[in-house]
Parts: structure tokens; C-alpha cells; sequence
């Protein structure tokens, strides 16, 4: 991960945001309650969880990731923001909080653009859901499979998605949903874009 990300970390933020679709919106729909704790998994540069510091004044933020290549960027862009954003290294597969922030779970837990980049991706899921308080919110937002834009766009999108290591869930919807009814929550679930983004909460 350190190897892809040492170099495009400076140019990430300017050239993902035409194509990494859904996010703000995902933010938006956080539902933090006031004083609320939100954590991202696999917060890249943080611009996420600066851009939910702006959306929800006065929520507890907590970010980590893999690559410490992306982390210098998020450290950059926090001290930036001038927000109390705390930040970690860790694998979304076994990230313990309490022992990086002193927290054992949150209101909100996210992971954007990030299970496609995870092999053990129902791994790191489960886990997220399991990083909830009682009432709290697991977001999702991630490339979908283009079903209503055609075999050939479909097709060039993955191929050049595969050059990065990213492969769209095929089975989102349907591994949250099992999640979803296996913890007695309930699930919404989008695919916006004509499924270019698949966009998913369980509640
Ligand atoms: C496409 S970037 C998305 C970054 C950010 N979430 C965003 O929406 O801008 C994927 C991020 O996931 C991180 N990542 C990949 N595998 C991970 C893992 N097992 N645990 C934590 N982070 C991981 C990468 O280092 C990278 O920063």
C-alpha cells in the first residue's frame, strides 16, 4: 500500500474526487447525535473526516489506515482543518481502538472506498460492526458495478480499476443485509449513479 500511495498521496485528493462518487452524501447522512463519535476505516488523506468535522460541528473524529504514506497526508490535511481529528495505523480486519484512541466503540463507523481495496473485506465489515455502540450507524460507500451504464463502460472501468488493486463487491448488498438481520438491524441500501456507487447503512 505504501508503494502505490508514496507518490500519488499529493496528487490523491485532486484526482479522485471526479470519480470517487457518494461520499459527501454518505457524510451527510452520518446521523450523528450531538457530541457523537465517527470512525473511519481506512481514512486515506482525510479528507473525509475533515469534511465531517465541517457537517457535523462538535462529533468526536477518529480516523486510521494501513498506509503510513497516507497518513503523513491526513496528519497534513488535520493540522490544516484546525479540527481534533484523531489519527492511527492499523488493518480494518483488527483495529483496536481502545488501545489506539482509548475508545471501545462509536455512533458512527464508515468505510468509503475502502472494501474494495480489502482482500478480507467481510472480515473488516464485521469488524466495523462491531466497533458500534447499541443504536449506532455503519455507512458504506464504494464502487459499484455499473449495471445501468453498459458492458463496455463496465468493462474499461474495472480493467483500469484492477490497476489500482480495487475490485467492486459484487456481493455488498447482499453480506451487509446478512449482517444487517444477524444483529437485528435494518439495512438501506442505494446504488446511485446507475450503479456506478453503491451506497449502504445498517441501522
Ligand atoms: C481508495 S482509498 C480511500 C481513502 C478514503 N477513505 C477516501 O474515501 O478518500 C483506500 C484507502 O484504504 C486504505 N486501506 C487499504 N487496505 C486497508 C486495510 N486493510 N486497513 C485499513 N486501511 C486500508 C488504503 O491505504 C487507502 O488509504
Amino acid at each position: 500500500m505504501d508503494r502505490m500511495y508514496r507518490l500519488t498521496r499529493h496528487v490523491y485528493d485532486a484526482t479522485r474526487k471526479p470519480y470517487l462518487l457518494g461520499r459527501d452524501r454518505m457524510i451527510a447522512g452520518l446521523a450523528v447525535p450531538p457530541g457523537g463519535s465517527v470512525l473511519e476505516m481506512g481514512c486515506g488523506t482525510g479528507r473525509n473526516l475533515v469534511a465531517a468535522g465541517g457537517r457535523h460541528p462538535g462529533a468526536r473524529l477518529y480516523g486510521f489506515d494501513i498506509s503510513s504514506e497516507m497518513l503523513k497526508s491526513a496528519r497534513h490535511n488535520v493540522e490544516k482543518s484546525g479540527l481534533d481529528i484523531r489519527l492511527a495505523e492499523g488493518d480494518a480486519c483488527v483495529f483496536d481502538p481502545e488501545a489506539a484512541f482509548g475508545v471501545t466503540r462509536f455512533d458512527c463507523v464508515y468505510f468509503s472506498y475502502t472494501l474494495s481495496m480489502i482482500p478480507d473485506w467481510t472480515a473488516a465489515l464485521a469488524h466495523g460492526l462491531s466497533l458500534l455502540k447499541v443504536g449506532g450507524r455503519l455507512s458504506v460507500v464504494d464502487f459499484g458495478f455499473c449495471e445501468g451504464l453498459g458492458t463496455p463502460v463496465r468493462g474499461l472501468l474495472h480493467g483500469w480499476l484492477a490497476l489500482f488493486h480495487v475490485t467492486p463487491r459484487a456481493d455488498l448488498e447482499a453480506e451487509m443485509a446478512r449482517l444487517a438481520n444477524a444483529s437485528g438491524r435494518s439495512l438501506h441500501f442505494e446504488r446511485p449513479a446507475r450503479d456506478y456507487a453503491q451506497l449502504g447503512s445498517i441501522f
